[in-house]
């Protein structure tokens, strides 16, 4: 099992595969997140999201299932910073001829940076609400009333749209290119992988840009 996991992780192949793993893993919980946060917009007090948010920590297996998630995001960070190294390793020794650089899309070169956007708005968020829950004192907080009061102002309400626009970039070629790690690919199937991948990132992009506009708009006219 060791010798299989150090084969699949020493190989560019093998480091590939496990981003493109943990990639679609990570979309799947974009989708749930994104489900469990449209209860934001069902009342006006947050009641229905705190209900929500409620019901999630008192449940005994949620540290287990952050733990996992944790793991997932950790495993794809670290692979994806080892393959950009190698490759750009081997782009110093005319490893990539040029013809193959030139049809790169603007979404495939750019991976990398929207990726370390997203990393950094990962970290301001879950010091926002995850981190930001523990440091509540007072037992009967509301984290509909915390989203709602970061998200209202413009700066945060900026922050978090930045934080989006470049998930939703990563993910319209990600997508597409987690398959291909994956090996799923055939001309009569690729087209529609591209669409897919499109469809995610505009599905997640709106999706989570729904709810700083949201909030921004409610201080706005409050
Ligand atoms: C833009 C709108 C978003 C809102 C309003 C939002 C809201 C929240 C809230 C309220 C929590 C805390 C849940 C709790 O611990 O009780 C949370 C946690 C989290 N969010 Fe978001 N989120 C948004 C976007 C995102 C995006 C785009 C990502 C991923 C790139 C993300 C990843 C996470 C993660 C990893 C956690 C920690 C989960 C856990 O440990 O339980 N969120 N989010």
């Amino acid at each position: 099992m060791i010798k299989l996991l150090s084969r699949l992780t020493g190989s560019s192949l093998g480091k590939k595969f496990v981003m493109g793993l943990t990639g679609l893993a990570l979309v799947g919980f974009l989708f749930v997140h994104l489900a469990g946060n449209t209860l934001l917009f069902a009342d006006r007090d947050g009641r229905a999201f705190d209900r929500y948010e409620q019901t999630l920590t008192g449940n005994p297996l949620l540290p287990l299932a952050e733990l996992a998630l944790a793991g997932l995001f950790a495993l794809h960070i670290v692979f994806a910073l080892r393959v950009t190294a190698q490759n750009r390793a081997a782009k110093g020794q005319n490893y990539q001829t040029s013809a193959k650089a030139k049809t790169r899309s603007l979404g495939s070169t750019s991976m990398i940076y929207t990726g370390l956007v997203v990393l950094g708005f990962l970290v301001i968020h879950i010091l926002d609400f995850r981190v930001g829950k523990l440091l509540r004192e007072d037992e009967g907080y509301s984290m509909a009333g915390m989203v709602r009061e970061k998200l209202s102002t413009p700066l945060w309400a900026g922050i978090y749209v930045l934080g989006v626009v470049a998930l939703a970039v990563h993910l319209s070629h990600g997508v597409r290119s987690a398959f291909q790690s994956l090996g799923v690919s055939h001309p009569n199937l690729n087209p529609w992988l591209v669409r897919a991948g499109w469809a995610v990132a505009v599905l997640v992009g709106v999706g989570f840009l729904s709810f700083p506009i949201y909030f921004l708009a409610q201080g706005a006219s409050r």
